[in-house]
């Protein structure tokens, strides 16, 4: 079997490496925008072109007689790249493009829970209108986050009393969201802020079964102690098992429910099947779950927490989303994990660029972690980054502290000018979110 990967970040890296591992007699192919080192090297054979760009993506899946793709970021997803292949006969494990709206347009997906009557939505407005997106703002008394509606890579919420100080602060950032600065489509969502702990929970759908992986927590903020600007995600964990300390089965349950209905949803409203990796994240509260956004699209770090210990063979289920046939469960071994990434010096507002890096690779596996590449490209034998997060390293073990102390060391295992997250994944933090939620739900 040929199959293609699209995408070259750290995400991808894991993706192609738990392909890499699948039984099945295969031969891996990917299409990248820029070379990630990583990624090349477990290819048998690969192309650098645009990936958003889908005529080019299926000619070259046709010229490889490929048969099965699978598509890592959103924006290819965006670009229609599944349609394009799918049209043509290529199977693909992920969304065509009017699935993929429940990330790539916040509107789409805010309203669709409500008209199919999803419960997860925390209150909303939706506003092409300056006035009356100032209304709406003036009129509510809880706090408040605002939400550019199109794709922004992560960085384009803003939540008050945390980046917005004052409702002038508030209204001048929907003024930029409503003449297109930020994101593509000149539309806010302002919603009601939710207070509890953040979860991922990510899942392989194939158009009616979702089979969920183990909870895991990500790290927006920049700096330590959840301080700074939000990021594409500085670091994240699981616990052995599927739930994470601070969190019930409940949660889990009610997290899977939500996704399950928003699948069933999604064909009612558009009659096409979503397929492929949908990635919801939840904010556990003091009265139940509520949705904070899709990704229509594994997480990138979170991709690595549960790759890294997939036990079920990834090229079967890549099968089995593209053909909608998965079955029940997928199993993972029953072990912690914490990534987490080293970013360029001032990211992400004001990143140093083409810093060159070195990465010891031998020291980190005597360590037992992982090494993934991300926003780095490989020129002439050296690695530079690009102005987003440069590699991500996952320890593994037993205790999330024990995988925490495997990630840590590792980083001192690469250089440049670049900064990383110390807080990620230790006891100290994690007793905090465990009071924390204790606290919200006595
Ligand atoms: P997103 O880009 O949608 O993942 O949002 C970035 C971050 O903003 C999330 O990880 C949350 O920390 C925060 N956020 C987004 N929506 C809400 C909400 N309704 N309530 C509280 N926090 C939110
Ligand atoms: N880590 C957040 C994301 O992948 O969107």
């Amino acid at each position: 079997m040929n199959i293609l990967l699209v995408g070259n970040g750290a995400r991808e890296h894991a993706i192609i490496k738990a392909l890499s591992e699948s039984r099945q007699k295969k031969k891996l192919y990917s299409f990248m925008s820029a070379k990630n080192p990583g990624i090349a090297r477990i290819s048998d054979k690969y192309t650098i072109g645009d990936t958003c760009k889908p005529e080019e993506v299926l000619k070259y899946a046709l010229e490889n007689k490929v048969d099965l793709v699978v598509v890592g970021p959103e924006a290819p997803l965006n670009a229609g790249v599944v349609d394009a292949l799918e049209d043509k006969g290529i199977r693909c494990a992920g969304p065509r493009k009017i699935a993929a709206q429940l990330e790539t347009d916040k509107t789409f997906c805010r309203s669709l829970l409500e008209k199919h009557k999803v419960k997860s939505n925390p209150k909303y407005g939706i506003f092409e209108d300056y006035r009356q997106a100032c209304k709406y703002l003036d009129s509510i008394y809880h706090d408040f986050v605002l939400k550019p509606a199109g794709l922004t890579g992560g960085k384009g919420v803003k939540v008050f009393g945390e980046h917005l100080k004052n409702k002038e602060e508030a209204k001048e950032y929907i003024k930029e969201i409503l003449n297109a600065k930020v994101g593509h489509i000149p539309k806010v969502v302002v919603e009601e802020k939710l207070v509890g702990e953040e979860f991922t929970l990510q899942a392989f759908v194939d158009g009616n079964r979702v089979v969920g992986a183990p909870m895991v927590q990500d790290h927006k903020r920049a700096y330590e102690g959840d301080k700074g600007p939000n990021t594409g995600g500085m670091g994240s964990y699981s616990d052995k098992g599927f739930i994470l300390p601070f969190l019930t089965e409940r949660d889990y349950q009610q997290g899977l429910e939500v996704m399950e209905e928003t699948v069933k949803a999604v064909k009612k409203e558009t009659g096409v099947e979503y397929k492929g990796f949908l990635y919801g994240q939840f904010m556990a509260t003091k009265s139940g779950v509520g949705l904070i956004e899709y990704n229509a699209r594994l997480g990138d770090p979170e991709a690595m927490n549960i790759l890294s210990i997939l036990e079920s063979d990834f090229v079967d289920i890549c099968q089995g989303m593209a053909d909608m046939n998965l079955k029940k469960n997928a199993k993972f071994s029953r072990k912690a994990t914490v990534c987490k990434y080293m970013a360029p010096e001032g990211y992400p507002e004001n990143p140093k660029k083409d810093v060159e890096l070195t990465v010891d690779e031998n020291a980190i596996k005597k360590l037992g972690g992982g090494v993934y590449y991300a926003s780095v490209r490989e020129e002439n034998g050296k690695i530079i980054s690009s102005k987003s997060r440069s590699v991500a390293v996952l320890g593994v073990g037993n205790t999330i502290s024990e995988a925490e102390k495997v990630a840590e060391k590792s980083m001192q295992h690469i250089k440049g000018d670049l900064f990383h997250r110390k807080d990620i994944g230790t006891d100290a933090l994690i007793q905090k979110r465990i009071k924390h939620m204790k606290e919200l739900r006595k």
